[in-house]
């Protein structure tokens, strides 16, 4: 049976008393499925509430949004790698998107990220994707090569990660990619991994996954679970979507 993981980045929503209550819906709903990894991506002032209330369950955990690279110091409103493993982070997003088009983080800047991940003991789940212009004039591929090589690098045979593969113009506008369009792009990121002697690291597709379209998109072998935003804060609903049927 293949393993899936099933990752929700909340963002700038649900604060910790929202965190608490969400949590207990979902909890109580959800029954460890086998093969089967759910991972939280709260908000930081969220995450060690999320993280106490989810326990020692095996199949969930919590990671944090966004690192800063130093681990500590003058860096007002940063939080770093290692303050957020304290708090419970087990994981972390390194290179969503938003941070690099909304906030105008680097490729540079995202390796230096991902390192300091690493470092702390943190798992991390690298985005990359390309934006509506790059996939209009063909550069989809050479786009998401370069964010890999930048963030990766010399790094990428030894290093545990994830990949989130997320076209932008597909994040919260409703406009998914065709599960044939993902597993196009997924099976260049593999055979990029395999080429730098990381075959074994998990891709995961996000960008407007709802419950409607999560079925057809994991149907894709390519894809080793989903990246969800904006149908990952209801807890039912998303409680439903963990336990969608995969053939
Ligand atoms: P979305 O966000 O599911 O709301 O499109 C996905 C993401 O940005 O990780």
């Amino acid at each position: 049976m293949r393993s899936l993981l099933f990752a929700a980045n909340w963002k700038m929503n649900l604060g910790p008393s929202d965190a608490r209550s969400y949590l207990a819906t979902f909890l109580k709903a959800y029954a460890a499925q086998p093969n089967r990894q759910v991972w939280f991506f709260p908000p930081a002032v969220s995450l060690e509430a999320v993280a106490m209330g989810l326990g020692n369950r095996a199949d969930v955990l919590a990671g944090v949004q966004d690192v800063y690279w130093e681990p500590k110091g003058a860096f007002t409103g940063a939080i770093s790698a290692p303050l957020a493993a304290q708090a419970g982070a087990k994981a972390a997003l390194i290179g969503h998107s938003e941070r690099r088009h909304v906030f105008g983080e680097t490729d540079e800047q995202t390796g230096k990220k991902l390192a300091a991940a690493l470092a702390a003991q943190l798992h991390p789940v690298l985005c990359v994707g390309e934006t509506l212009e790059q996939r209009d004039s063909g550069q989809t591929l050479a786009v998401v090569k370069r964010q890999l090589a930048a963030a990766l690098g010399e790094r990428a045979a030894t290093a545990r990660v994830t990949i989130a593969y997320e076209p932008v113009w597909a994040i919260g506008t409703g406009r998914n990619a065709t599960p044939r369009d993902a597993a196009t792009v997924h099976a260049a990121i593999r055979a990029w991994l395999e080429q730098h002697g990381a075959a074994e690291t998990r891709i995961l597709y996000g960008g407007s996954v709802n419950l409607k379209n999560a079925a057809e998109l994991l149907a894709e072998q390519e894809l080793d679970g989903v990246l969800v935003g904006g149908a990952s804060l209801d807890p039912q609903a998303w409680v439903e979507l963990v336990r969608t049927a995969v053939a």
